[in-house]
């Protein structure tokens, strides 16, 4: 049975706060305050709201050291809105009359009430009871002042929201754009478990490979041909993006919210000196094992992910930057991988890795010049994949992963489709109705990462981004998967390439 989706219909808060006068109230000085705050809270607490939605005032006594108040309000102008408005306006009105200031406030209830059927009760941060009720459902945070400056109450709003669709979550879009023609089998073995009998490549950890000989030349063909026939051709050019990424990047990247679980974190040595560890080396000399509980005692909190997506930094490039369209898009690529992934499901051979390589191609530009670079993107690699290396190929339209990685589950489709996957048919598993690996992609961002990083373009033009990427280890992958090990049996282009290599260092 499908489940109803919860829609919110509105959103009610109550607030009730007290505003510390800088110094007691003496003689009238209480009902002048009093009356100030009757006279004017209504009219300042309504600028910016819809009619008949104001913030109401519900309560409000003046004593000697405070004003307390409590406001209702409608999602427009919210009542802690009304309640830091009240602040400020008391200190103008009264500072140059009373020599009379707000020294703080405190937030005695803070309720929102979701209106709306078949909500769900979902965990907010801050919420210190939450009640199933007739209209929906209420929840009583606890925050304060510095929340209510830093816009806290709002965000979890808006999380509340975005769980309620979470729930409903888009179901994964696939959509087949184009596919090659059906190719002949000729080759039906896994290559994966080959690779490693025939010492192509090495296990060195779970997800974490040497790349022997000659794996390391069937990889470095691939990535050449994408440089030279997908990326280059396009104007591309070459560089290095930093492979640490501070925590606060990965935020704005949206990753921390979204992918928490699937990535790696660096933590910094507690101390630069030596002697700071004294205790734990010694325990590694007597134990001779490495002990990383221990160890964790001696280290920082984590100040880097390792790159998930491998494009986080290029956004940060241009954090608080102003650009100007009127200069060609730009188009860069990187390949200096590795990229890292704590993936939730589970580790395959030389197909699904902890660490992998690909060249992240990024670009950012006027719409269309986005939109138009990653169609070409798609053509490029549908080319080389389907005429160079004459493998089973298709294109499909796809749910944004790069929204799944910043945890957004919202539609933000425009009449530009945000991301196509490429697929190469796997052979040995069998059905070609579903057998297929997913080997590069190309995004739009539209002007999402623009928004996120605070990237401003000087006529307030809007920009876009995308970005594309492959997973090399799963070039090679499907490469072998097709053609298998005989390099006689090979596509010429990668056999005229091979031969320029050094042979084997291994011998098996
Ligand atoms: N950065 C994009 C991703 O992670 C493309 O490589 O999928
Ligand atoms: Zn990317």
């Amino acid at each position: 049975m499908e489940e109803k989706q919860g829609v919110v219909k509105d959103v009610r808060l109550r607030v009730s706060a007290d505003l510390h006068l800088s110094r007691e109230l003496r003689g009238d000085e209480v009902e002048k305050v009093a009356e100030y705050a009757v006279s004017s809270f209504p009219s300042i607490f309504s600028r910016g709201a819809l009619k008949d939605e104001e913030p109401r005032i519900n309560e409000l006594t003046v004593s000697g050291e405070k004003l307390s108040i409590t406001v209702e309000s409608g999602r427009r102008v919210r009542a802690h809105e009304a309640v830091k408005r009240a602040r400020k306006a008391l200190s103008e009105e009264l500072g140059p009359k009373m020599g009379l200031g707000v020294r703080g406030i405190s937030v005695k209830s803070f309720e929102v009430t979701f209106i709306g059927d078949c909500l769900r009760e979902v965990k907010l941060p801050f919420a210190k009871k939450v009640e199933k009720i007739k209209e929906g459902m209420k929840y009583w945070l606890d925050v304060n002042e510095s929340d209510l400056y830093s816009q806290v109450p709002d965000r979890i709003i808006s999380l509340f929201l975005e769980k309620q669709e979470e729930h409903a979550a888009a179901r994964e879009v696939h959509k087949i754009v184009w596919r090659s023609s059906e190719k002949p089998v000729k080759y039906a073995a896994d290559p994966g478990p080959l690779l490693d009998e025939e010492g192509w490549v090495k296990r060195f950890y779970p997800g974490i490979w040497y790349y022997l000989q000659p794996y390391a030349n069937l990889l470095r063909i691939l990535e050449n041909m994408i440089v030279e026939k997908v990326a280059k051709p396009l104007g591309f050019q070459e560089v290095v993006l930093p492979k640490l990424i501070p925590l606060e990047v990965a935020k704005k990247k949206g990753h921390l919210a979204g992918i928490p679980s699937e990535m790696l974190y660096v933590c910094e040595p507690g101390s630069r000196e030596v002697s700071y560890f004294e205790d734990y080396t010694d325990l590694v000399k007597v134990l001779n094992e490495p002990r990383p509980e221990v160890l964790k005692q001696f280290l920082k909190e984590p100040v880097f992910t390792l790159p998930y997506a491998q494009c986080e930094p290029f956004y940060e490039l241009f954090a608080g930057e102003t650009l100007n369209l009127d200069n060609p898009p730009v188009k860069l690529y990187d390949r200096s991988g590795f990229s890292f992934r704590h993936e939730a499901g589970g580790l395959r051979s030389l197909e699904r890795l902890t660490a992998f390589t690909r060249i992240e191609i990024v670009y950012l530009g006027r719409p269309e010049d986005v939109a138009e670079t990653r169609d070409r993107l798609i053509e490029n690699y549908l080319s080389i994949l389907d005429k160079t290396l004459d493998m089973e190929v298709r294109s499909a339209e796809v749910t944004p992963v790069w929204m799944a990685h910043a945890g957004v589950v919202k539609d933000v489709s425009r009449n530009v489709s945000a991301t196509f996957d490429i697929e190469a048919y796997l052979p040995f598993r069998g059905d070609r109705e579903s057998e297929w690996l997913e080997i590069a992609n190309a995004s739009v961002h539209y002007d999402k990462y623009v928004d996120w990083f605070n990237i401003k373009e000087r006529k307030g033009r809007e920009v876009w981004t995308g970005c594309s990427g492959n997973g090399l280890e799963r070039w090679v992958y499907a490469f072998l998967a097709r053609h298998g090990f005989n390099v006689e049996n090979w596509p010429v282009e990668v056999k005229r390439l091979w031969a320029s290599y050094k042979p084997p260092i291994m011998d098996t």
